[in-house]
C-alpha cells in the first residue's frame, strides 16, 4: 500500500454520521433558533377584534387590544422580532393612501404600544401603499395607470418615517419601486433618525402566484391589473441581482428574497455576492399554505418537512427566515429538541 493509505478511505461518508451529534456538527450553519425567526402580525382597525383568516389556517387578523395577550407567550419563548402589517376596514382608501400616515393607521398605534409591552422585541413596520390605496396598488398612479414613480417614493418616505417617529426599529420596503431606499434614508437622515432606525428592502420580490392568501389577509388586492410591472418576474435572475445592487447602493441595511421556497438559487446567490448583509428570506403566505395542507391532509408531517425546509433555506444563506409557523416553530425550541 502506498504511504498515502488506502484512497477509497475518505469516500467513507457513514463515519461522519454514524450518530446525531456527528450529523449535527455537519450543518451547524443550518440550525434554527429565536434569532433565525421574524413573526409577521396583521393589525386591523377594530381595536377588539380577533379575526380568523380563512385561507390561513390558524393565523388571525388582531385589534391593538388584543395583541399583549397574543404575544405575551411568544415572547416568553424567546420571540425576537416581528414584522407589522396594517389591515383598513372602517377607515377610508384613497388614491394615494393618505392613512397610512395618519394616527388612522392600527400600526401606527400599535407601534409604541408594543415597545412599551416588550421593550427588547425588535419591531418592524412593512411599508407599502396597497392596504391603503383605493386602487390596491403599492405605489401611486398617474391617469393610464402606470406608477409615477417619484411621486411614490416621497409618498413611503413618509409613510416610512410615520413609523420611524412612532417608534419602529426597522422599516421595511415592499413596494418595489426603484428608488425607495434611498428616498427613506433620506428622510430618516433629515430628521435625525438615520443612526436609529434600520432599513430592511424587500430587494427581490417576485411578482409570485404564492400571495393569494395574504391578499385576503390584508385586504391589499389589486382592484385592476396586476403588480408585474413593479415586482420582478421570476424567471429573472439578471433584475434580483441589479435589484440588490441598486439597494445596497442605496444604502439597505438588510436584503430579502421573497417568496423563498421556490427562489433559493436567489438566495444562494445575493449571500454569495452579500455576504456582509444580513440575508432575509419570507416564507409567504402561499407557502405557508401549502405546507399546512399537505400536512393536514397527511400528505406530508408538519414538524418533520418544515424542520427540513427550515434548515434548508439556513443551508442557501438566509440568515433570518419571516415565517406564519414562528409560534409552533418556539414550541419546538422552547421543547428543548434540536430543530
Ligand atoms: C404587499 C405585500 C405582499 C406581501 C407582503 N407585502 C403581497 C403583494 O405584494 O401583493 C406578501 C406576503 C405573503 O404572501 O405572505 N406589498
Ligand atoms: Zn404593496
Amino acid at each position: 500500500m502506498a504511504s498515502g493509505g488506502n484512497p477509497a478511505n475518505k469516500h467513507i461518508l457513514h463515519s461522519s454520521i454514524f450518530n446525531k451529534t456527528l450529523r449535527g456538527w455537519q450543518g451547524l450553519n443550518c440550525e434554527i433558533t429565536q434569532k433565525n425567526l421574524m413573526y409577521p402580525i396583521f393589525i386591523v382597525d377594530d381595536e377588539n377584534a380577533v379575526q380568523p383568516i380563512q385561507s390561513m389556517p390558524g393565523i388571525s387578523r388582531f385589534g391593538i387590544n388584543r395583541l399583549k395577550d397574543h404575544l405575551s407567550p411568544l415572547v416568553e419563548k424567546g420571540l425576537q422580532s416581528v414584522l407589522l402589517f396594517g389591515v383598513i376596514n372602517n377607515v377610508p382608501k384613497d388614491e394615494t393612501g393618505s392613512n397610512a400616515s395618519t394616527e388612522k393607521n392600527p400600526v401606527l398605534k400599535a407601534v409604541p404600544k408594543l415597545k412599551t409591552w416588550f421593550p427588547s422585541l425588535t419591531v418592524a413596520c412593512d411599508v407599502c401603499l396597497c392596504a391603503y390605496t383605493s386602487h390596491g396598488h403599492c405605489g401611486i398612479l398617474d391617469k393610464d395607470g402606470y406608477i409615477k414613480n417619484d411621486d411614490s417614493i416621497k409618498r413611503l418616505a413618509e409613510v416610512a418615517l410615520a413609523y420611524a417617529k412612532a417608534g419602529a426599529d426597522i422599516v421595511a420596503p415592499s413596494d418595489m419601486m426603484d428608488g425607495r431606499i434611498g428616498a427613506i434614508k433620506q428622510s430618516l437622515r433629515d430628521n435625525g433618525l438615520v443612526n436609529r432606525v434600520s432599513v430592511l428592502s424587500y430587494t427581490a420580490k417576485f411578482a409570485s402566484n404564492l400571495y393569494g392568501p395574504f391578499r385576503d389577509a390584508s385586504k391589499s388586492a389589486p382592484a385592476f391589473g396586476d403588480r408585474k410591472c413593479y415586482q420582478l418576474p421570476s424567471e429573472s435572475t439578471g433584475l434580483a441581482l441589479r435589484a440588490a445592487a441598486r439597494d445596497v447602493e442605496e444604502g439597505a441595511d438588510m436584503l430579502m428574497v421573497k417568496p423563498v421556497l421556490i427562489y433559493m438559487d436567489i438566495v444562494k446567490e445575493l449571500k454569495n455576492k452579500y455576504p456582509e448583509y444580513p440575508m432575509f428570506v419570507y416564507q409567504v403566505s402561499g407557502e405557508f399554505a401549502m405546507i399546512h395542507h399537505a400536512a393536514k391532509a397527511e400528505a406530508v408531517d408538519l414538524r418533520l418537512v418544515l424542520t427540513e425546509v427550515l434548515s434548508s433555506l439556513r443551508r442557501s444563506g438566509a440568515d433570518v427566515i419571516i415565517t406564519y409557523f414562528t409560534p409552533q416553530i418556539l414550541d419546538w425550541i422552547h421543547g428543548g429538541s434540536k430543530l
